[in-house]
C-alpha cells in the first residue's frame, strides 16, 4: 500500500484498576474518542528519516530508526516514545510519513497512549499488507507500553484493540460483556495527569509494607469487579442492577482512597457528581490526577454541568468497535 489509515478508541476503566496489577480482574469500556493514524510512503531520496506530524497535538518530529533518535521539531515528545517503539517492532525502516489525529484529550486517563500505539500498529500492518489480527495487535501494543512505561497491565491496549465493554479475567482472557452503558456515564477529568508509574509503585510499596491490610482491600476490589461483571453481562440494565452498580462504584472509590491514589480534586469531583444526581462515582485509571467516572442514568446533563464548573467533563460515548481500518 502507499497509504494506510487506522484508528483505535480510548477507554475508561469501570472497575478494578490497580488491583489488576496484582493479577485481579478488571472491567473497562472503549470510549468513542479515537486516535487516527495515517501512514504514507515517501520517496527515499527526499529524506531518509521517518516524519511524524500531528496538527491536533501541535507536534512535529523526525524519527531516526537506526539511531533510535527522536528529533523534535515542535511540541512535546511523550507520545513519540510509543510511536518509536512501535516502529522498532513493526516497521522495516523505509521512509514513511506518519500523521496522527487525536480526537480525545491527552493525559485525561482515557488511554491515549494505548490508542495511539494500537492505531499505529494497525496502520503499519495494513501498510505492509499484513493480515489485521486484533489479538496480536493488542499483545504487541501491550509490549510497547511495557517497554515505554516499565509497568502496565494489558487492559488499555486490549480494550482499545477489541472495543466494547470488556472483562479482563485473572489470566488476561478477554470476555466481552453484553450491556450497553450508552447515555449513562460521564467522565470528569482534571487538567493535571497523575503519573501511572508512580501511582502503581505507591500502591505496591503500601502492599509490601502492610500485606495483611492491603491484600484484603485488593481482594475486595476483585469481589466488586466480579459482582459488577454479573450486573453488566445483560442486554438491558434494569433499575435494580443499575443501583447495585452505582453502589459498587462507591465502594470501589473508598478502596481506591484506601490504596492511596485519591487526591483533593478527584474527591471533589466524585462528590460533586453524586450531589448532582450520580448514583455512583469513582476514580477511573491510576488516580493522583486524571479522571473520575460517574454513573448517572437520567442525570447526565446535570452531572456534566456540575463538573464543568470546577473541571472538564464529557459524556462517554462508548464504542462497540475497536480497531477500524479506514
Ligand atoms: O491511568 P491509566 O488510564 O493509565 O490506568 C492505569 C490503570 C492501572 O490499573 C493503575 C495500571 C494498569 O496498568 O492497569
Amino acid at each position: 500500500m502507499t497509504q494506510s489509515t487506522a484508528s483505535a478508541p480510548g477507554k475508561t476503566i469501570l472497575f478494578g484498576e490497580h488491583a489488576v496489577v496484582f493479577g485481579k480482574p478488571a472491567i473497562a469500556a472503549a470510549v468513542d474518542r479515537r486516535a487516527i493514524v495515517t501512514v504514507n510512503s515517501k520517496k527515499s531520496n527526499i529524506n531518509s528519516n521517518i516524519t511524524f506530524q500531528s496538527r491536533s497535538l501541535d507536534l512535529k518530529a523526525e524519527l531516526d530508526l537506526d539511531k533510535g533518535h527522536i528529533k523534535l521539531i515542535r511540541g512535546q515528545s511523550g507520545i513519540l516514545n510509543y510511536v518509536m517503539e512501535t516502529l522498532f517492532k513493526k516497521h522495516d525502516g523505509s521512509p514513511i510519513d506518519i500523521q496522527l489525529e487525536m480526537k480525545m484529550p491527552v493525559g485525561a486517563g482515557l488511554g491515549s497512549s494505548a490508542a495511539v500505539t494500537v492505531a499505529t500498529i494497525a496502520a503499519l500492518d495494513d501498510f505492509h499488507n499484513r493480515k489485521i489480527e486484533i489479538s496480536q495487535i493488542a499483545k504487541v501494543a501491550h509490549k510497547v507500553e511495557l517497554t515505554v512505561q516499565g509497568a502496565a497491565s494489558p487492559l488499555d491496549t486490549a480494550v482499545s484493540a477489541h472495543g466494547g465493554l470488556i472483562f479482563l479475567s485473572k489470566n488476561f482472557e478477554i470476555v466481552p460483556l453484553k450491556s450497553d452503558l450508552k447515555d449513562y456515564i460521564v467522565i470528569g477529568y482534571t487538567s493535571n495527569r497523575g503519573n501511572t508509574g508512580e501511582m502503581v509503585a505507591g500502591v505496591k510499596k503500601r502492599r509490601d509494607l502492610h500485606p495483611e491490610i492491603m491484600d484484603p482491600i485488593i481482594n475486595s476490589v476483585e469481589n466488586i469487579t466480579l459482582k459488577a461483571k454479573d450486573m453488566l453481562d445483560v442486554e438491558t440494565l434494569n433499575t435494580e442492577k443499575m443501583e447495585i452498580l452505582g453502589e459498587l462504584m462507591n465502594i470501589n472509590q473508598g478502596l481506591l482512597d484506601a490504596m492511596g491514589v485519591n487526591i483533593l480534586e478527584l474527591s471533589k469531583m466524585v462528590y460533586i457528581a453524586r450531589d448532582a444526581g450520580a448514583i455512583g462515582s469513582k476514580i477511573t485509571g491510576a488516580g493522583g490526577g486524571g479522571s473520575i467516572i460517574a454513573l448517572c442514568p437520567g442525570k447526565t446533563k446535570d452531572v456534566l454541568n456540575a463538573l464543568k464548573i470546577i473541571e472538564n467533563a464529557i459524556q462517554a460515548d462508548f464504542s462497540k468497535k475497536g480497531i477500524i481500518i479506514h
